[in-house]
């Protein structure tokens, strides 16, 4: 059966090499938390069991889970944020290998402006400038730490709540240089592309996630 879907979707089942990341098919999982980390953000057993059970299918890539980059609390989600957290990602990323040495595996990167259990949200429009200033270094930091520890791509995470989110949004009324019209929307998604480039350095891929369609009013959209 597998020599038939092969043979059948030969494109599908055809390597694909992004600087020098060569998957072995295109087929791909995207990020989904489990919640499987520690309160504090740890690897657990748990969580790696869970990426290797995905491995044994034959996929060609996988985004492991967002992990945070910024040192506020996120209770369950992976941490990428210091340096301490290396050595365990390293644990992590080699026990998926050990049940599928092809498959490729990127870590997502995440951002997020905070939310109060009152319900409160903050919004890019709160951020002060020395706020955004130091964005970028921060994934440009979890990047880095992601490659020591052994992960074969990264992916900055620009969909959904996230923080570069907002700022690539039409909602964004900012009234400086990262907001406005669509150079001010991109400026600070930009800065992080950069500085995370200049991190891992040229032979690394860094993919992006962004929004198509962003389904809030006033929203970007696809129609
Ligand atoms: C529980 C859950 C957690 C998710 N976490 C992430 C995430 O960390 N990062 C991300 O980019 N997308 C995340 N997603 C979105 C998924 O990657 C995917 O886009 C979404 O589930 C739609 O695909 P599906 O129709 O195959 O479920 C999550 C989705 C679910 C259901």
């Amino acid at each position: 059966m597998e020599q038939v879907n092969q043979l059948k979707f030969k494109r599908l089942f055809s390597p694909l090499s992004l600087r020098g990341c060569i998957l072995p098919n295109r087929i791909m999982s995207t990020a989904a938390v489990t919640r499987l980390a520690s309160e504090d953000g740890h690897v657990t057993e748990a969580i790696k069991e869970r990426y290797q059970r995905l491995a044994r299918g034959g996929l060609g890539a996988m985004v492991v889970e967002a992990a945070v980059v910024l040192p506020s609390r996120s209770s369950f989600n992976l941490r990428v944020s210091d340096d301490q957290f290396i050595l365990e990602l390293q644990d992590f990323v080699q026990s998926i290998h050990r049940v599928n040495p092809d498959v490729k595996i990127g870590l997502q990167l995440i951002h997020f402006l905070k939310v109060a259990r009152s319900g409160w949200r903050q919004k890019v429009e709160d951020l002060k400038p020395e706020e955004i200033a130091v964005i970028p270094g921060q994934f440009a930091g979890g990047a880095v730490r992601a490659r020591t520890a052994g992960f074969d791509f990264v992916e900055l995470h620009m969909a959904h709540f996230t923080t570069l989110a907002s700022f690539l949004s039409l909602v964004n009324k900012r009234k400086d240089e990262f907001g406005g019209d669509f150079e001010g929307r991109v400026k600070l998604p930009t800065e992080v592309v950069l500085a995370t480039r200049r991190g891992v350095g040229e032979d690394f891929a860094v993919g992006v996630r962004i929004l198509g369609e962003e389904f809030t009013k006033e929203g970007n959209t696809l129609l």
